[in-house]
């Protein structure tokens, strides 16, 4: 299968590490659209036109799926994307309900949900997960780690300081949802900022399980051939690509 994958910039590779790590499919198309992220301090009329341009992208490829590795784009366009195109849209969001349901039994856990403005904004964690009686939810907006990430800040001094502005009143949570594709890249530092340790709920890993669940994507391809394009400095997001992925 040859698949498309989406995200603002960086943050999709991620998601990209995931599949490669099950060699799911022969060809990966990925694009970021560097020019305009973030997505996430934007209103929801400009992520779904930047959303639906993005998808124009992809007509230079015979896709059989697209992977939108964004949690932005999930939580405002999809159902524009899916009306105007010929193949199916996978979205992190609904994977990352499914993993914590599968992974979280307790209702009362503490679950910190993470994301980007927009997605908190969007409530869209927050209102399926209180459909599903999780009672004990804090979301926070640290839309400041996608420049970070994008910068190629994985640790350090910047990224502690980061993290103790969102983080200095928030104390044991079980589990985090890292609901934007960047914070999985940066999610070892996080995780060691609580003592804690919760439980990481990561996009890629949840879309892996997705897939197989409600795809019946599980056969495994000899090699995975991986094509990264962007719409602004194609070699900055190909150099984090190869920094990120090389961990694989
Ligand atoms: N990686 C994106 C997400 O999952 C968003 C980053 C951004 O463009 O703000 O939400």
């Amino acid at each position: 299968m040859r698949i498309g994958v989406f995200d603002s910039g960086a943050g999709g590779l991620s998601v990209v590490k995931s599949l490669l790590e099950r060699q799911l499919f022969e060809e990966i198309i990925y694009y970021g659209d560097t020019a305009r992220v973030p997505y996430g301090t934007k209103d929801k009329n400009t992520i779904v036109r930047y959303s639906l341009e993005a998808l124009e992208f992809f007509n230079n490829f015979d896709i059989d799926l697209l992977i939108t590795a964004c949690n932005t784009v999930s939580a405002y366009a999809l159902r524009e994307m899916r009306e105007v195109s010929s193949y199916d849209i996978v979205g992190v969001i609904e994977p990352g309900i499914r993993a914590v349901e599968n992974k979280l039994d307790d209702k009362n856990a503490e679950i910190l949900i993470t994301g980007t403005r927009a997605t908190i904004a969007s409530g869209r964690y927050q209102n399926e997960l209180g459909e599903r009686g999780y009672r004990n939810l804090t979301a926070l907006q640290t839309g400041l780690f996608v420049p970070l990430v994008e910068e190629g800040i994985f640790d350090g001094p910047i990224l502690e300081e980061t993290m103790h502005y969102y983080f200095k009143d928030i104390h044991n949570p079980a589990a985090i949802i890292l609901g934007c594709t960047h914070f999985p890249i940066i999610s070892t530092a996080i995780k060691d900022y609580f003592n804690s340790k919760p439980l990481m709920i990561h996009s890629g890993e949840a879309i892996v399980e997705y897939l197989a669940e409600h795809h019946g994507i599980t056969s495994q391809c000899e090699q995975s051939d991986l094509k990264i394009f962007a719409s602004d400095n194609v070699d900055g997001l190909r150099k984090i690509a190869k920094e990120w992925l090389s961990t694989l």
